[in-house]
């Protein structure tokens, strides 16, 4: 019985533990992505030319399939440490955010830059994020 105890506190603590070393995670998640406190005020207000075009939202998911998948999910559900696209984070975010990240990467977190892609082939890939439905 004073066994069973014994582990049963040490259970806590190990529980509390891992629950403080969560936290500024959890904080950081609040705070949104270290990238986006670089997106320049202009950058961030720039509005997606391709928004409500469902044909660009398509060339979106092929450029998707071909270029994010192997790290974001055949779904954009996200896998291992790569974030689901289909988050309130995402969602949260402006076109304009979403295209200075394609264009400049998040390099130190693994987030490629994209600039071998048009312009146009990045706003595809907002219009495509933006066309997920909201899953957690
Ligand atoms: C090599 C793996 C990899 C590939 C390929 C990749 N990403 Fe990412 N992506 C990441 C990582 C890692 C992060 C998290 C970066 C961070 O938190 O700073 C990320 C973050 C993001 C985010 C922000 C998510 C959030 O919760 O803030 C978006 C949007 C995104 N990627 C879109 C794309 C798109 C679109 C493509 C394809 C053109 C792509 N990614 C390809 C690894 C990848």
């Amino acid at each position: 019985m004073a066994v069973k105890r014994m582990r049963g506190v040490g259970y806590l603590l190990a529980t509390a533990g891992i629950g403080l070393i969560l936290l500024p995670v959890a904080m950081g998640s609040m705070t949104g992505p270290d990238w986006l406190a670089k997106v320049p005020a202009k950058a961030r207000a720039e509005k997606n030319p391709l928004a409500g075009k469902d044909s660009a939202a398509k060339a979106g998911r092929t450029l998707y399939v071909q270029y994010c998948a192997m790290c974001h999910g055949d779904n954009a559900q996200g896998q291992a440490t790569f974030p689901s696209l289909h988050t309130a984070q995402v969602r949260n975010l402006t076109d304009g955010d979403i295209q200075w990240l394609l264009t400049n990467g998040s390099l130190a977190k693994g987030m490629p830059a994209w600039t071998a892609l048009s312009v146009t082939q990045r706003w595809q890939l907002v219009s495509y994020i933006r066309s997920l439905p909201p899953i957690k």
